[in-house]
């Protein structure tokens, strides 16, 4: 079997965009795959966190995984801080990688944008997130369309280690859906949603009450044309819209333009509302039972055993493919 590898961070709670663009997928994959899902809580220290909320949000991750269906029987659910290989092999891998790729990466570039000073992490969080998927051998990691670019640094990270030292590493592929692979921001629908954004009116979160999300989505940012049609170009709001339409129901963005043919967006942003609140209040159901519990720690210690055993087996090939330390 193949192995899959997604990181999410505990920067925040989890919006919309983080499911449907990554965790929506994770519990079908399950089935399929040897999975790795992990709360990546050192690539949140790369801008300002608060220790207490950042404690909280780790713990808040976990739950979400769970209660988006990551059934820990099948999966590996684990905090990267808690298998100290990833940092390990995280400093190995900018020694490989080049500040010049580093900085051409447009992560970095847009939340290093207009910043007096950022932290030297904010440029090294893509070497982080290569070891991440590398310590696992993994061969697919599926993520949202903003991901791209570092996912193709890490093949590129990988192939140049494996040629300089060792073939050891596998060179993953990406893994992007077809639907939702970036969901946009409700008030400025050319920039994608983020946990991060300030502007909570531009976000939908996964914990947000049926009555928030009502009126979110109704000032949500859309055209004056009033036709509802998939236009990205020209109408950013309205086909954002539709994909998150699309995204939480069975629906294709071609039948859902169909059923809308001759009505206003009025109609079909309360209908949209319904349809994202009905869903995600399934998910918040589970995560309360599961935030509160001893089982939760539980999964993520036995899931820290399974990730630390299979991690440390790539260290130490990376070390001595490097000549790190003794031979043993
Ligand atoms: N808007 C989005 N649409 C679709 N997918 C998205 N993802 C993020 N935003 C969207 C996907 O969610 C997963 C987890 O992302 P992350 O926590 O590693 O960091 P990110 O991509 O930087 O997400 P955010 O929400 O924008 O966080 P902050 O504000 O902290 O930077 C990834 O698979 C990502 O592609």
């Amino acid at each position: 079997t193949q192995t899959i590898f997604s990181g999410i961070q505990p920067s925040g709670t989890l919006t919309i965009g983080n499911y449907l663009g990554a965790m929506k997928q994770f519990p079908e994959l399950q089935d399929e795959y040897n999975s790795y899902f992990c709360i990546v809580d050192y690539h949140a220290i790369t801008v300002p966190q608060d220790r207490l909320k950042l404690r909280d949000q780790t713990r808040s991750l976990a739950a979400m995984y769970l209660a988006s269906g990551i059934n820990p029987e099948k999966s590996t659910l684990f905090i990267q801080s808690e298998v100290p290989a990833h940092a390990e092999l995280a400093w190995m891998l900018q020694c490989v990688a080049t500040v010049g790729e580093l900085e051409r990466m447009t992560q970095y570039k847009d939340k290093s944008e207009g910043k007096e000073s950022v932290t030297a992490g904010l440029l090294t969080y893509p070497p982080l997130m290569a070891a991440d998927i590398l310590l696992y051998g993994t061969d697919i990691v599926p993520v949202g369309d903003d991901q791209k670019q570092h996912i193709e640094l890490t093949r590129n990270i990988a192939e140049r280690f494996n040629k300089r030292y060792n073939d050891i590493f596998t060179i993953p592929d990406i893994k992007i859906q077809k639907v939702g692979a970036r969901i946009m921001s409700l008030q400025n629908p050319t920039k994608k949603m983020s946990k991060s954004d300030e502007n909570h009116k531009a976000t939908i979160f996964l914990l947000d009450e049926p009555k928030q999300i009502e009126k979110k989505i109704k000032s949500a940012v859309t055209d004056s044309e009033g036709i509802i049609e998939f236009d990205k170009e020209n109408k950013p709001g309205i086909s954002n819209l539709l994909n998150i339409y699309a995204g939480f129901t069975e629906k294709s963005v071609d039948e859902i333009v169909k059923d809308y043919a001759g009505k206003g967006y009025g109609d079909f942003k309360s209908d949209l509302a319904q349809i994202v609140s009905e869903k995600i209040s399934k998910i918040q159901e589970r995560y309360y039972e599961l935030y509160e519990s001893e089982e939760l720690d539980e999964i993520l210690d036995q899931g820290q055993e399974k990730a630390e055993l299979a991690a440390s087996k790539m260290l130490k090939k990376a070390k001595k493919a490097m000549g790190i330390g003794r031979v043993h």
